[in-house]
């Protein structure tokens, strides 16, 4: 198994470049399989998130609590990154990075949801093709929409989507964990799903996709299946991010996950595809998440 780090969707600075060739010397690529709602598979290798932080992108500061950046300081090893302005700070507006019904909520293992039980007030069935039924059919209603918008684009350029996870309950990302945990043992388990209450298909704003077909699914091989293939290539386009990008797992906390897309408004999703910015911790300045705290 093999990804191309220097692809369109891979780190592209040569500090970023520099890390990917430690990581792969030292740290193993293993991808794991991930986030699905069935029962985990087996088997997996168990690798966790390397504590290593790679030099955080020239985003430092938040859009909103510039403060927060300050509670996950880099290592004292690595070099300061350099002052530059929070791209965010050029959008025409701002939202919450805290607030579960903000788009640009960051959620990851530095960052549970308050409330830990949140679930979101509009959930809605999006008109897409999906594999799932019950609350997993569901997104909240901004992020249904945009999903319709892509799914019908998709369509359009002969592509095949279908929606395979959207929104998960507190209690259903207990069982989900849970089931990672017996599988896998909690180490591993905490590479691949978030526990109750970090989870981003809690608020509405992240599903994964499939192609329809059943090829690779929650498996590192869809990266190269066509529905993934068009998403990190036009989902900003509609405002999603690809948002556990391939080798970022030291700052996100989670291997890739191609089919996991995650709603932010396409003005910061194009702005971070203009700026060679891969995940929301970089782009909002709120440091890596590489465990739990
Ligand atoms: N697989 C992602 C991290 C989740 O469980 O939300
Ligand atoms: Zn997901």
């Amino acid at each position: 198994m093999c990804y191309d780090c220097s692809s369109s969707s891979g780190p592209s600075d040569p500090s970023r470049r520099s890390f990917a060739r430690f990581l792969a010397a030292g740290a193993g690529l293993t991808v794991l399989t991930a986030c699905t709602p069935e029962a985990p598979r087996a088997a997996a290798p168990s690798s966790s998130p390397s504590s290593a932080s790679p030099s955080p992108a020239a985003v430092t500061a938040s859009a909103t609590p510039t403060a927060e950046a300050a509670t996950v300081p880099p290592a004292p090893s690595e070099p300061a990154p350099p002052p530059s302005p929070s791209p965010s700070a050029a959008l025409p507006r701002q939202f919450s990075l805290t607030d579960p019904a903000s788009p640009w909520l960051i959620v990851n293992k530095h960052r549970p949801l308050v409330p830990a039980a949140y679930a979101p007030a509009d959930l809605v069935r999006p008109a897409v093709a999906m594999t799932v039924s019950g609350e997993s059919a569901l997104l909240n209603s901004t992020t249904a929409g945009a999903a319709e918008a892509m799914f019908a684009a998709a369509a359009r350029d002969g592509v095949s989507m279908v929606l395979a996870s959207g929104y998960r309950s507190y209690s259903t990302q207990v069982a989900t964990y849970n089931g990672y945990v017996a599988a896998r043992g909690q180490a591993d388990a905490d590479t691949a799903s978030a526990r109750p209450g970090y989870s981003e298909h809690q608020t509405g704003w992240a599903f994964d996709i499939a192609d329809g077909g059943g090829v690779c699914g929650f498996q590192p091989c869809f990266a190269d299946q066509p529905a993934a293939v068009w998403a990190k290539a036009n989902g900003h386009r509609f405002g999603f991010v690809v948002r556990y990008p391939w080798m970022f797992h030291p700052i996100t906390g989670y291997y890739y996950e191609p089919w996991h897309l995650r709603y932010i408004g396409v003005e910061p999703a194009t702005d971070m595809v203009n700026r060679g910015i891969f995940t929301l911790e970089e782009y909002f300045g709120v440091g890596p998440a590489p465990g739990y705290l």
